[in-house]
């Protein structure tokens, strides 16, 4: 299961039509991916599609996928970047989770984290959300901070980008992520799919959890802890 992808057309910097769509899919079902979760950017003042833009491509996709007998489900949700659109949303319990659900998947600007944000996330705790984050090892404040890193996992879902265990997103980034699946502060590991050419950085990753950490860990950050998300529950 794929909780982070970019495979709606035309609404963000990920798939650009149907067609790129449907090629991006056929790839997933290649690697064994069952779920594809569509995650479109909601990102404020650079992408932000409306949500009926969303549902819209949502349903075409669908279709297309329908009428090729595809064995695939595809959950629809959004990549939330912790912006003021997304504090709108937590005042007007909006936030858009997995399929309606309070899980939802959330993003920061990879220079720093919010101010307070340990207090937001306590509160939408409270209020039964679970913030699922998505590429933690691209946050520097995490990079050298192990009690922060420990802190927001203990607190909020991890989903690594099999690029960055890959090795495709920098040195930095592979260090981190492969750390964090070795040393099980990730709880799930995604695609994060933008076009047709990240299929082999999504194989790379996942040929390294295999080699590295075995063939249990990678169904559990594929397979059981991905299904326990999306059930609400914290994979601890
Ligand atoms: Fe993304």
């Amino acid at each position: 299961m794929d909780l982070h992808s970019h495979i709606l057309p035309g609404l963000d910097d990920g798939s650009p039509d149907l067609a790129t769509s449907m090629a991006m899919l056929e790839g997933l079902i290649s690697l064994g991916f069952s779920t594809v979760c569509a995650t479109p950017h909601q990102k404020t003042g650079q992408y932000l599609p409306s949500l009926s833009a969303i549902a819209e491509a949502h349903t075409g996709l669908l279709k297309a996928v329908a009428e090729r007998q595809w064995p695939l489900s595809i959950p629809l949700a959004a990549e939330n970047m912790w912006d003021e659109t997304l504090y709108q949303r937590m005042q007007d319990d909006a936030i858009p989770g997995y399929q309606g659900s309070r899980v939802f998947l959330l993003e920061f600007v990879p220079s720093h984290l919010p101010m307070g944000v340990f207090e937001r996330i306590f509160e939408l705790r409270c209020a039964g959300f679970l913030p699922v984050v998505a590429h933690p090892e691209r946050y520097t404040p995490l990079w050298d901070s192990p009690d922060l890193m420990d802190r927001l996992a203990s607190e909020c879902v991890m989903v690594v980008d099999l690029a960055a265990v890959a090795g495709d997103n920098g040195r930095k980034q592979a260090k981190v992520s492969r750390k964090m699946i070795l040393e099980g502060l990730a709880h799930a590991a995604a695609s994060d799919l933008h076009c047709v050419a990240d299929l082999k950085s999504a194989k790379k990753g996942m040929a390294w959890i295999r080699k590295k950490a075995g063939e249990a860990t990678l169904e559990r950050l594929l397979a059981s802890n991905p299904r326990k998300i999306l059930e609400g529950t914290h994979p601890g």
